[in-house]
């Protein structure tokens, strides 16, 4: 194994951590574009508190609100000429995983010269990453996508409606503060959803990623049994505070680099996924629970033992011999109905796609993500009609 690593983020975790917002803040600038979404920040009193303590730290806040979920190129262009007009020198994201991208690439933004969408892969030509971004400073109000640690954002350009994302050094956060019972209003069916995104982080790299990291496949089962132990009690009793909290460490771990580090694993279940979401708007959580089960089942014809071990490790299934077929598919059932009994949907029907736009949905994914033959990189590699098998097949 060969690897470079490097996460600079500062996490300040637990319970009550948010009045400690303002200290966290002060340290990289005075004057903060504060970025949230559609307003569960303002009903929940999250936003007033995170202001207080701004404010008694002597930061004074621009506010910037209406990030959307699944957020649009336009809003973030928006963002970016406010933080640059009010000459802000720091930004906070205070939201889900829609509004700490969006606040991400706005931070960027700010210095990047042309258009924004080049950061993007769409398709182009050259692809130009941003080398420069205000501090940023997120507090996640959602446990799901990590981006309070990573240095990844993914916008929706509606003029296209192509989703997809950035990745660059400068996108990291310097400091996480990272609250779980902020997430204590968040509804059921956005922490079922969340609790999948997560587990689908890192299945990603344990099914895509090369052979031979023993360390990175224990970190994965840990994550996914804690996942899967503690994701129920959060979705029962939103005010557990103790399980949202495990929740919200296990979606930390999941995307902030140590479970992937080494194993290069790509994302295609995310690709896929991300073109539902960029078409019909649904829940990234959502659309995952329908696509990662379908992809597993095409996947594990080519990589049975790997499948069969998840299904040993996870489930408790004794496989026959390491290649046996019938125990890995049996792993992949027993994991489609861990998500449908905490409330997420596993087929397109569910959220009112059909099949009218698969070969679209095939053709957009390779169009962001692509080996030299134009197919979807993964383990298989898919082309643009078995992706759109895969999606069939969750019809
Ligand atoms: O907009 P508000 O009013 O805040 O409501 C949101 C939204 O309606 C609500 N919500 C958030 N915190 C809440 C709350 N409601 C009540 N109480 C709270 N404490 O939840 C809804 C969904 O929010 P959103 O931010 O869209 O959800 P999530 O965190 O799942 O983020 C999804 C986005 O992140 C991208 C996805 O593609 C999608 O666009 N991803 C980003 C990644 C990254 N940067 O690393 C990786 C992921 O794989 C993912 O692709
Ligand atoms: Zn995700």
């Amino acid at each position: 194994m060969k690897f470079t690593f490097q996460n600079p983020v500062q996490i300040i975790f637990g319970a009550g951590t948010l009045d400690r917002l303002g200290e966290a803040v002060r340290a990289h600038g005075t004057k903060a574009l504060v970025v949230t979404g559609g307003g569960s920040v303002k009903r929940n009193g999250t936003f007033d508190r995170a202001v207080a303590s701004l404010n008694a730290a002597g930061v004074s806040v621009v506010e910037c609100s209406g990030v959307e979920p699944n957020p649009r190129l336009s809003t973030v262009v928006r963002g970016a000429d406010l933080a640059r007009r009010k000459a802000c020198d720091v930004v906070v994201a205070l939201g889900g995983g829609s509004t700490m991208d969006a606040a991400k690439v706005m931070a960027a933004v700010v210095f990047f010269e042309g258009d924004p969408w080049e950061m993007f892969p769409h398709g182009q030509a050259n692809r130009r990453l941003p080398d420069r971004a205000l501090p940023i400073v997120t507090v996640p109000t959602l446990a799901a996508t990590g981006s309070e640690m990573n240095a990844g954002a993914v916008i929706t350009n509606e003029k296209t409606t192509i989703k997809s994302f950035v990745t660059a050094g400068c996108l990291y956060p310097k400091v996480a503060v990272v609250d779980p019972e902020l997430t204590a209003s968040v509804p059921k069916d956005q922490t079922a959803y969340g609790v999948c995104d997560l587990i689908t982080h890192v299945t990603e790299s344990y099914f895509n990623g090369v052979d031979g990291t023993p360390l990175q496949d224990r970190i994965v089962e840990g994550i996914i049994l804690t996942a899967m132990e503690w994701g129920p009690k959060a979705v029962a009793d939103g005010n557990d505070i103790e399980a949202r909290a495990q929740v919200q460490w296990a979606s930390v771990v999941a995307l902030n680099g140590w479970a992937q580090v080494g194993t290069f694993g790509p994302y295609p279940v995310h690709m896929i996924e991300h073109t539902l979401s960029a078409h019909h708007d649904i829940a990234h959580g959502a659309g995952l629970a329908i696509v990662n089960p379908a992809w597993m089942r095409v996947a594990a014809r080519t990589r049975p033992a790997r499948f069969a071990q998840f299904a040993q490790r996870i489930f408790g299934i004794t496989p026959k011999h390491p290649d046996d077929a019938e125990a890995a598919s049996e792993g992949i059932d027993r994991f489609e109905a861990f998500l449908r009994s905490i409330g997420c949907p596993t087929r397109l029907s569910e959220v009112g796609i059909g099949e009218e736009l698969l070969d679209k949905f095939a053709e957009d994914t390779v169009l962001v993500a692509h080996d030299e033959e134009g197919r979807l990189p993964g383990r298989p590699a898919l082309t643009p009609s078995e992706i759109v098998e895969v999606l069939r097949s969750a019809l």
